[in-house]
């Protein structure tokens, strides 16, 4: 029996391949390959010792995922594949809607046909839209999204909510991610994006490598500790066996489960930066420019239902997670091209 990854090449996928393999898991992994390389899977299998069954294949064509589930016994699935950016999202909305929502139910149209029925979504914090307070427990109200990406979350949940009351043979998985960062260890595999970087941590690697001139704080009139956005910052490594643990304790359990993956604790954009240049060795030029539209002040989890029923906790530290992305953005300047 396998478990199938969709979205495995990606920056999560990838490391919880890792995982995943290293708690004796077999996997097969699906994706197209449109923000990721197959040099990532190649790390993963030099790292592990293992190979890994691999399908360039995209989530909407039910020919080429039927032939997948025909060639394995497929247990459960973790679903990856999707589109993430944010800005982007706003200007090809219906791009998203149909990789993210429809990509989701043609997924699961094909499981259903090939009776599996054990989902695992890789959901957001996004979903919360703007907090009322934090730190955000999973039973806070969703929905006030603030963009499509944000949405095609929101709205695959809920579908997912509904066929689960539908069909009690369904055990779906919704993990909301607060801040994924961080790399392996090894430095040989880590987020690779793909033009000018959205988020914080790939932003500020650039800068420290000589990529990006400086860094853009968007914001330092927030009423925050120092005025800068504060999140939840959790190690990849962390989020990915956090997916092994979900996978592990709801192997048989039919039903919706939810949980926020998180390390429970707010750091601020300085903070991050401070760490980073403590990694790195030098200090990194910023200047504060204005808010970014759509940023919310403050937005970290409450992890302990997720402590509590999986087992797990996020353990690494932001010293942790700067020095593991300073060893990889170093050793690979240009990513997976390097
Ligand atoms: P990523 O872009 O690195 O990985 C996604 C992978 O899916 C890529 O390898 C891409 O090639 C593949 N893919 C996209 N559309 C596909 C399709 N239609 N068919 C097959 N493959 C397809 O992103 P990531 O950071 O690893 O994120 C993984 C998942 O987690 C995404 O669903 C994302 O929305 C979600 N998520 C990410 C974050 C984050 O900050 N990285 C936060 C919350 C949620
Ligand atoms: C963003 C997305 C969110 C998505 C998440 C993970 C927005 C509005 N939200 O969240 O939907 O789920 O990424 O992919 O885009 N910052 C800077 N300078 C930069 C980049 C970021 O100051 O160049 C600040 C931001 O203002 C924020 C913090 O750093 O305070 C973190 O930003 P980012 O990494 O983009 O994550 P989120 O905004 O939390």
């Amino acid at each position: 029996m396998s478990i199938l990854i969709t979205g495995g090449a990606g920056y999560i996928g990838s490391h919880t391949c890792i995982e995943l393999l290293e708690s004796g898991f077999d996997i097969v992994v699906v994706d197209n390959l449109c923000n990721s390389s197959r040099e990532a899977m190649k790390r993963v299998e030099a790292l592990t010792g293992k190979s890994i069954p691999f399908y360039e294949a995209d989530i909407r064509n039910p020919e080429a995922m039927t032939e997948v589930f025909k060639a394995h016994q497929i247990e459960a699935v973790i679903h990856f594949a999707g589109l993430k950016a944010v800005g982007e999202s706003t200007r090809i909305p219906r791009t998203y809607y149909d990789n993210n929502v429809t990509g989701t139910l043609k997924l699961v149209e094909v499981m259903e046909q090939f009776n599996v029925h054990h989902l695992v979504f890789s959901s957001s914090a996004t979903v919360y839209g703007d907090p009322a307070i934090v730190p955000i427990t999973e039973d806070m109200p969703t929905g006030a999204t603030t963009n499509p990406y944000g949405r095609s979350k929101y709205i695959v949940e809920e579908m997912l909510k509904d066929i689960s009351a539908s069909d009690n043979k369904w055990n779906f998985t919704l993990l909301r991610y607060f801040n994924p960062v961080g790399s392996h260890e090894s430095g040989q595999i880590g987020e690779d994006p793909k033009g000018i970087p959205n988020n914080l941590m790939p932003f500020i690697a650039q800068v420290a490598v000589g990529k990006r001139e400086q860094l853009s704080v968007f914001g330092d009139d927030y009423d925050t500790k120092d005025g800068t956005g504060v999140r939840d910052y959790i190690h990849v490594v962390d989020l990915a066996q956090g997916h092994v643990a979900a996978v592990k304790t709801h192997q048989q359990d039919a039903g919706l489960h939810i949980y926020n993956l998180g390390s429970g604790t707010g750091s601020s954009v300085l903070e991050m930066l401070q760490a980073f240049e403590k990694s790195c060795g030098k200090s990194l030029p910023y200047s504060i420019q204005p808010r970014r539209p759509g940023d919310i002040a403050e937005c970290y989890a409450d992890p302990s239902f997720a402590e509590k029923a999986l087992s797990w906790k996020a353990s690494r530290t932001v010293e942790t997670m700067t020095d593991d992305t300073w060893r990889w953005q170093s050793g690979n300047p240009n990513g997976y091209e390097s």
